[in-house]
């Protein structure tokens, strides 16, 4: 199976998932890492990784439609048959999202359908949760509110502070969004209705 990453950012996800590829750990290949912004350093991690890379932004086209339309041609280009989201900072077209129907994976920092939205970590922190954590879900329609692949939870401590409760969580991601890609590449994954079971 052929994987496309999308990025904006960092990339320290793209980076766990590349690593246990590598391992051998997800049995497919990542054939793309695409960006909506230049000189991220994810796009420094495919490059060192030698994937290919694409970035596409936004402001160079009219439309969204224009704007997909030029990342879905290349996704068909590289016969792509699953679409990871690590980061990116962008919401999807319902047109795309049917186009690859229940084929697209999102990371969220939080435990869905709490903290949803760009900030997730940072009002969980400030809510005063006493447990949070990642989330691997289906990408649809609504913004974090597809079927549950996996969650991970995570205990807030007494003396954590924003930051290293970030850092609890985003290892905590590296860990599951592996896990979430095999099985989805295993084909492990069935989807019923708001429910994804493990099979
Ligand atoms: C992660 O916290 C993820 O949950 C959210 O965006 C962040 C991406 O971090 N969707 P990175 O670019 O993978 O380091």
């Amino acid at each position: 199976m052929n994987i496309a990453i999308f990025c904006s950012g960092n990339g320290t996800n793209l980076q766990a998932i590349i690593d246990s590829q590598k391992k051998g750990f997800i049995k497919a290949d990542i054939k793309l890492v695409v960006s909506d912004t230049a000189g991220c350093f994810a796009l420094e991690r495919a490059k060192k990784a030698d994937i290919k890379t694409l970035v596409v932004e936004k402001k160079n086209f009219s439309s969204q439609k224009d704007f997909e339309g030029a990342i879905l041609k290349k996704l068909k280009e590289e016969k792509i048959g699953l679409i990871v989201l690590a980061g990116y900072m962008r919401l999807l077209s319902p047109d795309f999202i049917k186009e690859y129907k229940n084929k697209i994976l999102n990371i969220h920092p939080s435990l869905l359908p709490s903290f949803k939205g760009t900030h997730g970590i940072k009002e969980a922190f400030l809510y005063g949760v006493k447990i949070t954590g990642p989330t691997v879900h289906f990408v649809t329609e609504d913004m974090d509110a597809g079927p549950i692949i996996l969650q991970s939870a995570v205990a807030v401590m007494e003396d954590d502070t924003e930051e290293t409760f970030a850092g609890a969580i985003h290892k905590e991601e590296h860990k599951i969004y592996p896990r979430a890609i095999q099985l989805f590449v295993e084909g492990k994954l069935k989807i019923e209705g708001r429910k994804v079971k493990i099979i």
